[in-house]
């Protein structure tokens, strides 16, 4: 999610009663592990299973999922289900592992907490998350915290998918924040590779329903890093893939393209995967070959698409340009495609003020695509509100309590934020999948 895609509105919309759609989540658990079998990811009966989700942050300064100053996490996680929902996006930073690598004392809740929001206001979110959920003390870590939403999620079905976010714990994402792409100011691989580790391992023990990994969101440009090349995109990932099929083999593990993983179309099309002349990757290629890996059959390739060009575009042109982007990959009658694998859509999404769904095609060509082309996907967002969000070079460079428009839920956690936009959008979205 990029800067642009967060908008503050100061005035609150008012919520009308929702209609919600029926559940069609059972317990997931017992279709795990997933795997891949050609362009479909296949529960453990075999069956096909598509990824209806919505994205919940984790990752930001106080690294635990968003809201809990506002409802419990039973409360919070009832959404997905409400939703009609099986699956979450969960977010993470690094920065988490990290911490406990180096026993921070700043793991604690009253810690991590006051750390992001300092006092007074830190405390005042502290008491209000130990309010609404009172197994939690101010002692508990803030892995704690994300093994209580791991059960929570387990014990309401919903499938639980880790993504990692960025680095250094803030709002992704933007160029030269730091955090975009390997060898940048926060991107220390080594730390990144550890972390996959750390967590996988401790996910496949503790978490029941994890069932696969987002290696790195929105890979992107960055000035200062190591080469911005498709080669250097190769090595690491694959070496992280390969750090988190050792700790977890039943995981699967999704790949993002570049440029705010808006393509990934050289993956399907077996393309030589260049380095960059006048770097240390010159001359360098690689074929990224599924055959070539243990987990050959785990790999699933995300991509993300906003409507940041307001697209009038009819049906046809939107589908068939996005389908340049990385479509090929499903699609086995194509001549050019060399190797199929599932895609999943792990960011769609724009503002929930009741009148955007319908001003643009996107909504509209998106759900067509999804019921053309069979994929899974993630909305962005849940959150109707943030602990903090810092903005690099922008005024103020951090806001406290921010609301988020884009989220499904309103500012208090309380009420869907936009029934009209849930009807015309998310419910058609997951009938699409039908
Ligand atoms: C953290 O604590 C563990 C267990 O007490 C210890 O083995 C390890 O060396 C410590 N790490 C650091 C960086 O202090
Ligand atoms: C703990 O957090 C504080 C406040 O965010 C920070 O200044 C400090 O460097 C952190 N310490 C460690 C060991 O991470
Ligand atoms: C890598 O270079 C080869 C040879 O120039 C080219 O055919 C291929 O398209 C390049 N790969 C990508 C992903 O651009
Ligand atoms: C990079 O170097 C190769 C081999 O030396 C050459 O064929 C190619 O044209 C160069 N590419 C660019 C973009 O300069
Ligand atoms: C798949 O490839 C075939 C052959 O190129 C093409 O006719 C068809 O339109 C493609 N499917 C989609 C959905 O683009
Ligand atoms: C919703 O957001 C869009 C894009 O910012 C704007 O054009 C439209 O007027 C908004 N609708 C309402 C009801 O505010
Ligand atoms: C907006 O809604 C109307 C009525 O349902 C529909 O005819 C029109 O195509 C929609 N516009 C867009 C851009 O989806
Ligand atoms: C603390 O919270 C108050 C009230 O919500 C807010 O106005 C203020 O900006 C916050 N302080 C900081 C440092 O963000
Ligand atoms: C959130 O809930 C609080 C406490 O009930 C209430 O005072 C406040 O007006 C609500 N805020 C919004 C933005 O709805």
């Amino acid at each position: 999610m990029v800067y642009a895609r967060s908008i503050a509105i100061s005035s609150l919309l008012s919520v009308c009663t929702f209609a919600l759609p029926s559940s069609n989540v059972n317990r997931r658990d017992s279709l795990l592990p997933l795997s891949t079998s050609g362009r479909d990811i296949v529960d453990s009966n075999g069956d096909i299973f598509h990824y209806a989700a919505t994205n919940w942050p984790g990752h930001q300064e106080a690294m635990i999922p968003e809201g809990l100053q506002h409802a419990s996490v039973e409360e919070i996680v009832s959404w997905f289900p409400k939703f009609g929902l099986n699956s979450v996006r969960l977010t993470f930073a690094i920065e988490m592992i990290d911490d406990i690598y180096s026993n921070s004392t700043n793991q604690t809740l009253e810690k991590t907490v006051i750390g992001a929001l300092g006092e007074p206001n830190g405390t005042i979110v502290l008491d209000q998350i130990l309010a609404n959920n009172p197994a939690f003390t101010k002692q508990t870590t803030r892995l704690e915290v994300f093994d209580a939403v791991a059960n929570e999620l387990a014990k309401q079905g919903v499938v639980l998918h880790l993504d990692n976010h960025v680095s250094k714990a803030f709002w992704c994402c933007g160029e030269n924040d730091g955090n975009g792409w390997f060898g940048e100011k926060y991107f220390n691989v080594d730390n990144w590779i550890r972390g996959w580790s750390y967590i996988a391992k401790h996910a496949k023990e503790n978490w029941p329903t994890f069932a696969s990994v987002g290696l790195r969101n929105e890979l992107r440009n960055a000035a200062e890093s190591e080469p911005v090349d498709w080669y250097t995109w190769y090595v690491h990932m694959t070496a992280a893939a390969k750090a988190v099929h050792e700790a977890d083999s039943d995981a699967l593990i999704f790949f993002s393209g570049l440029s705010f993983d808006t393509f990934i179309d050289p993956i399907p099309l077996g393309k030589a995967l260049n380095g960059t002349n006048g770097t240390s990757t010159a001359g360098k290629s690689a074929v990224f070959n599924p055959s070539d890996f243990a987990f050959k059959d785990k790999i699933v390739l995300e991509i993300h698409k906003y409507d940041f060009e307001a697209t009038q575009d009819d049906c046809p042109t939107f589908k068939s340009q996005w389908y340049e982007k990385g479509f090929q990959a499903l699609n086995a009658s194509d001549p050019n495609t060399r190797f199929l694998f599932p895609m999943v859509l792990s960011e769609w999404g724009f503002i929930q003020n009741g009148t955007y769904w319908n001003q643009t095609t996107y909504n509209k060509c998106l759900i067509e695509m999804v019921e053309d082309w069979k994929f899974g996907w993630m909305q962005w967002e849940l959150s109707g509100s943030f602990y903090l969000q810092t903005r690099p070079g922008r005024t103020p460079a951090t806001i406290q309590g921010l609301e988020e428009a884009w989220g499904l839920v309103d500012y208090n956690w309380t009420t869907v934020r936009s029934p009209i936009t849930v009807e015309n959008s998310l419910d058609k979205m997951i009938a699409a999948l039908k």
